[in-house]
């Protein structure tokens, strides 16, 4: 093997389930992997968790457990989310680790011999919510910028490293090195937050404040400030200082962080690296949010996609391939399920899944199902261009691939599907198989096809693996052979004439969007079913006003596919516009004990004004309305 490739996701908090913006880091540092596998390199893949600071005691203590018993059972969510997603870490680091822990005092004894860190009482501005000191200019409207929340002063003597005195220097080796953060946007955005002076940082939280944390080793009555513990992971987990893993993958490393944590990544760890007399990584590559309804989604703001859900109901490898299609590297973009069926049923379904189904259906009708020899010289004849356009296609999957623009890659790929089936309709050869003549030409074609198809198998391989798999099995290749090798893949004519294929198989089933319900019951559209809400308090739901509501009326409004108009009795009489007709008719709707929000804003509704909202819920077929199961009083509330 000649070349090396360390990568890192961050090692996220343990103060709350894992979700789609953390199976995305990981789903990205495992599509960079398995590129480099393809070019034969040596990898290293590194992902954890983050287990110390006040997030985790204060989440551990809404359960009432120890921070210990908690961080366990966090962090085993997270590591069991990796299989489940064919992320294939090498290593799962927690900075609960003994050997973490040895390290992140090795440093910073290390750092503190050298004179870097000094003490001193500051007085600052805290989020809590980012363990971290702000500066007033880094507020929006006096806020946190994620978490939305007033800082409060904080007064107390601490720890704090020298970083100022290395402003200089970074600057330089940002602009000497220029791709050290990638994309280009985030490499501006750290060069104009280092135009203005570089405040020292604190590294110290005092133990009266905070327990939870590594002691510090020059004063054991504070703890590390849990950022400078947690960078260290990056060092700690291959061994550092003297580990043969540390040794040969660390200055390979590139680090996949979303944008939110780009200031310790990009300004504190090359920093402590620099002072540790490290060498710094290799590159930073900058992700942006997946957001809902135009909002990041964060476990704080509690809008988030469980990747489990969106994995059991659509499909690993459709999973998988929306995300890296959907997302531009370094780009936010919002998560939808309508967009998830669209891409399925576009580029998987119909692109992908007719040209493989086509092909093999053709290989089996008119060679029953074995790979037909072919004429050199008519094959040749009959191309069209389809072998160079092959290795076009890897050529331009490549340069996107070391980019980390997985969408380009997967663009490149879906020209060349699309290459492929405008190549079946000029060779037609259902016209070429009327003829016994042009038999050979007949296994020209098709014998090209199953080499293009062969081609797109490989190249799916790192955010498609299950898939690629699945297909080369189909084209009758040896599961155990590295299928995926990118010097393999560009030589055309790998395919071996005569071997048998298995029977055929579909790829990606088409998703028909009526049967899977897409939203949330209600006039509510805009949130996702697999879109958790956020929690609320008992005071929050007791705002609500739910009622017990008799229907006397109910009548179908024109035009209104889904819609009924009922009249309910919940002690006055109230007109509701509710969406049920597609379980109910007015006929059996009425007389029915139903229960209704009484206090919901009236709103219009196809020109009827609906005084609140009737509860109903709505499977893949079933429409059924909430009712109690005793007669009550109309207008009894519901607590
Ligand atoms: O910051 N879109 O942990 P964390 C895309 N422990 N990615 C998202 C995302 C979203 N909406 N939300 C989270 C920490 N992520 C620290 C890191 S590293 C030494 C310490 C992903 O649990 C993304 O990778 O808050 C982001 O950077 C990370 O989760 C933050 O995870
Ligand atoms: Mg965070």
């Amino acid at each position: 093997m000649s070349e090396l490739f360390y990568i890192t996701t961050p090692i996220y908090y343990v103060n709350a389930r894992p979700h789609l913006g953390h199976a995305y880091s990981g789903i990205v540092a495992d599509v960079a992997c398995r590129y480099n596998l393809m070019r034969e390199r040596e990898t290293f893949f590194l992902t954890g968790t983050d287990e110390h600071g006040d997030k985790i005691v204060r989440a551990a203590k809404k359960e009432n457990i120890s921070p210990k018993a908690y961080v366990d059972k966090i962090s085993n969510l997270f590591k069991d989310l990796c299989p489940e997603l064919e992320i294939k870490y090498n290593h799962f680091i927690r900075t609960t680790d003994s050997a973490h822990i040895a390290v992140v005092k090795h440093i910073l004894q290390k750092i503190y011999d050298s004179g870097e860190i000094y003490f001193s009482e500051y007085e600052g501005l805290y989020c809590f919510g980012c363990e971290r000191f702000y500066t007033e200019r880094e507020l929006v409207d006096g806020k946190c910028p994620d978490h939305k929340t007033e800082p409060e002063v904080i007064k107390e003597s601490n720890y704090f490293f020298k970083m100022s005195s290395y402003q200089d220097w970074l600057i330089d080796h940002i602009n000497n090195n220029p791709d050290f953060i990638h994309p280009e946007r985030y490499r501006n955005e750290v060069l104009s937050f280092l135009s203005e002076p570089l405040e020292d940082l604190c590294i110290s939280r005092p133990k009266t404040r905070l327990r939870w944390g590594i002691s510090l080793p020059f004063d054991d009555n504070y703890v590390t400030y849990v950022w400078f513990d947690a960078l260290i992971n990056y060092i700690s987990a291959v061994g550092y200082p003297d580990g043969e893993l540390f040794k040969k993958f660390w200055p390979h490393v590139n680090h996949i962080v979303a944008k939110d944590i780009l200031k310790p990544h990009a300004i504190y760890w090359p920093i402590m690296l620099k002072a540790a007399g490290i060498p710094l990584y290799n590159r930073l590559n900058v992700h942006g949010y997946w957001n809902v309804d135009q909002s990041k989604m964060s476990k704080s703001l509690g809008n988030v996609v469980e990747p489990l859900q969106v994995k059991n109901k659509y499909g690993l490898d459709a999973f998988r391939f929306f995300i890296m299609r959907d997302m531009v590297f370094g780009l936010d973009s919002s998560f939808s399920e309508e967009a998830i069926v669209q891409r399925i049923n576009s580029d998987l379904a119909n692109d992908l899944g007719n040209l493989f189904s086509r092909v093999l259906a053709m290989a089996h009708k008119y060679f029953s199902g074995e790979i037909p020899e072919v004429d050199p010289v008519v094959e040749q004849e009959l191309q069209f261009g389809l072998e160079s356009n092959a290795i076009k296609t890897i050529d331009n999957f490549e340069n996107a691939m070391v980019n980390f623009e997985f969408h380009k890659a997967l663009i490149a790929i879906w020209e060349f599907i699309s290459r492929m089936n405008k190549y079946v309709d000029a060779t037609a050869p259902w016209e070429l198989a009327k003829k016994k003549s042009s038999r050979k030409q007949l296994a020209a074609v098709i014998y090209n096809l199953l080499e293009g198809l062969r081609v797109i198998s490989g190249l799916i391989y790192p955010v498609m693996p299950g898939t690629s798999k699945t297909m080369q099995k189909h084209l009758g290749m040896n599961p155990d052979e590295n299928y995926y090798n990118l010097e393999i893949l560009k030589k055309w004519g790998t395919i071996k004439s005569g071997t048998k294929l298995p029977k055929l198989v579909t790829l990606f089933p088409r998703v028909d969007i009526k049967k899977k319900e897409l939203y949330s019951y209600g006039n509510n559209s805009e949130h996702m079913s697999l879109a958790l809400k956020p929690e609320i308090s008992m005071e929050e739901f007791n705002k609500i006003d739910l009622r017990i509501a008799t229907v006397v009326q109910a009548e179908i409004i024109p035009r209104a596919k889904k819609l009924l108009k009922i009249e309910v009795d919940s002690g006055k009489k109230l007109t509701i516009v509710a969406g049920i007709s597609e379980g109910y008719t007015p006929e059996n709707i009425i007389g029915k004990q139903v229960i209704i929000v009484a206090n919901l804003k009236p709103v219009q509704i196809m020109g009827i004004l609906s005084k609140g909202m009737l509860l109903a819920a709505l499977d893949d077929n079933i429409c059924a309305v909430g009712t109690v199961d005793k007669k009550i009083k109309p207008g009894t509330p519901l607590s």
